[in-house]
């Protein structure tokens, strides 16, 4: 890939127009298909209110029947939220050769590193967005080569964020366990456990010129198993709901949660992954850091045996989690 095929500096050349690859066709061009004058109420959920089996309700009905909703007063300081930010936008701010020694191999197997999505999707089409990847827990799983030297706080920074995310990622396991009825260890334990894979993506989603035409990140639910995300200031995530698209409020400092596909295989289809996208902004950058929660990639998944009987067969086949992802990406009926 060739440093000058960066959305980010197509942005740049971009001035009124943009390159036809991401115009959208009509049925999903933002300026048509959202629903506008509604911001879509999606659950924010209190984590500092003294009420332990409130929290918990409302966690299980708003994975149930949303898929999605924002944490506030969760116990990440806004300043370690803050600094996450600060490294990852100075990260994308750097010339871009620069960004260039972290770019993906061309040959690695891996999503880790620096690039822009190079799959076709339907139609050829391209989203305004370049990305970086890399793993930020276990430790054993991590490449350091994919983070960033400069900034020089990147490490530091990066790692304060996911020491505190670790306390988030096993009170969501403990109640989504808890509203399925089972012990509270066993969702993290059929996700992977100890062993559960944290991967830190940056969207950077330049400056567009038409952001009625484009959008950043195309409709699709994620493949882990819980999503846990901090976007910047700029509005522009969205869920579709009975089949329109609504934007997603920006709540300052809040997480925003999704559920995602091995979640809902998990709990046999009791929660539901959600359909989301990204629209992008005319004159400003926006950028978010989702924390994909994931298997590794030879760990088998499929409905826990204890949702299943004779009333509820099991709706999803079990299967290892990089060949569900094998699957997916090529549209291989799962
Ligand atoms: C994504 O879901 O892939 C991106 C979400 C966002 O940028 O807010
Ligand atoms: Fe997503």
């Amino acid at each position: 890939m060739h440093a000058h095929e960066r959305v980010q500096n197509i942005a740049s050349i971009s001035k009124d127009e943009i390159p036809a690859e991401f115009i959208r066709s009509e049925n999903e061009q933002p300026g048509i298909t959202t629903v506008h004058g509604t911001t879509l109420e999606c659950p924010t959920i209190d984590f500092n209110i003294q009420d332990d089996e409130k929290i918990l309700n409302q966690i299980v009905e708003a994975s149930r029947d949303w898929g999605m909703y924002q944490i506030v007063n969760h116990d990440i300081p806004n300043e370690a939220i803050k600094k996450l930010q600060e490294v990852g936008r100075t990260f994308f701010e750097l010339p871009q050769e620069e960004k260039e020694l972290y770019a993906k191999p061309p040959d690695s197997k891996s999503v880790e590193g620096y690039g822009t999505r190079l799959q076709k999707e339907l139609e050829g089409k391209k989203g305004w967005v370049d990305h970086l990847f890399h793993r930020v827990w276990p430790p054993s799983a991590i490449n350091y080569q994919f983070w960033p030297k400069n900034p020089p706080s990147y490490r530091e920074a990066s790692e304060e964020y996911v020491n505190h995310l670790h306390k988030v990622v096993d009170k969501l396991f403990k109640m989504l366990s808890l509203g399925l009825g089972i012990e509270g260890h066993e969702l993290k334990k059929a996700a992977g456990g100890d062993d559960l894979v944290y991967l830190l993506k940056i969207n950077y989603y330049p400056p567009c010129p038409r952001p009625d035409l484009a959008l950043g990140v195309v409709a699709h639910t994620d493949m882990s198993a819980l999503t846990i995300l901090v976007p910047n200031d700029v509005q522009g995530l969205q869920a579709c709901r009975d089949g329109h698209w609504y934007d997603v409020k920006y709540i300052p400092n809040a997480l925003v949660i999704h559920i995602g596909d091995q979640m809902e295989i998990m709990s046999n289809g009791r929660y539901k992954s959600v359909l989301h996208r990204t629209t992008v902004n005319k004159e400003k950058a926006r950028l978010s850091w989702p924390v994909f929660l994931e298997p590794p990639q030879e760990h088998v998944v499929g409905p826990l045996s204890q949702l299943v009987n004779d009333e509820n067969p099991p709706k999803y086949k079990s299967k290892k989690f990089g060949e569900y992802c094998y699957c997916k990406l090529n549209k291989i009926p799962q």
